[in-house]
């Protein structure tokens, strides 16, 4: 897969929610349930980070509830696009970007969203082919004033910002022209997860398509 067709792919999939839930699986059991309620609140794609021994095992189990469209965040290694594969990862989320994990995207067909934070990571993703990106960390590289400082040099960059963002400023992104959705963990809180309170995790990811889609 050519980047410019992994950019498009990803582009595609942005445009249906304005927010991916960045998500932390530590318990199976949790996989499906979170699923089902983030999609049920109108959040069908869905980031599971890589970060736990369950992450896999839950992109499996989460393929399968209808409408998801989940894929692996937190991928760092080319050896784990592979494993992200064989779960029924749909799509690759990074932090940043390597030459190694570009390469086996490319060669495995996965849709890669490469994280870049400053103009030059954004000029060389680009220079590659990748028009989608994650502006990472969000909050902390200079929030929505810097990334929409980006729009006027790079307007051929769409990013999904992720890393800080909330209900309280994900409309300062949205307003952004080169902004498609953001993403986020809010919707999918640890302490809602581990009480089990799927209702409440359908009720924050329908807050935020209320809200946010009059934004964007
Ligand atoms: C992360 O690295 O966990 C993501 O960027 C999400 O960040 P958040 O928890 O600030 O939404």
């Amino acid at each position: 897969m050519t980047p410019e067709n992994a950019s498009r792919e990803l582009l595609e999939m942005a445009r249906l929610a304005p927010v991916i839930p960045v998500i932390v699986v530590d318990e199976l059991d949790h996989a499906v349930p979170l699923a089902e309620a983030l999609v049920a609140g109108g959040l069908p794609v869905l980031e599971v980070t890589l970060r736990t021994p369950m992450a896999l095992p839950a992109i499996r189990k989460m393929s399968h509830v209808p409408n998801a469209i989940v894929g692996a965040g937190t991928v760092l290694r080319a050896e784990q696009v592979s494993e992200v594969q064989h779960a029924g990862g749909l799509f690759a989320v990074s932090p940043g970007s390597t030459e190694a994990l570009m390469t086996r995207c490319e060669e495995a067909d996965m849709p890669l969203l490469p994280g870049a934070a400053t103009a030059t990571e954004a000029m060389r993703l680009l220079e590659r082919g990748y028009s989608m990106q994650k502006f990472f960390p969000a909050e902390a590289s200079g929030g929505a004033a810097a990334l929409g400082s980006f729009a006027s040099p790079l307007p051929q960059v769409t990013f999904c910002p992720t890393g800080g963002v909330g209900l309280g400023n994900a409309p300062d992104y949205l307003r952004l022209k080169n902004v498609v959705c953001v993403g986020g963990s809010w919707v999918a809180p640890k302490k809602l997860v581990e009480t089990g309170d799927w209702d409440g995790i359908s009720a924050l990811a329908a807050e935020a398509v209320q809200t946010l889609s009059a934004v964007t």
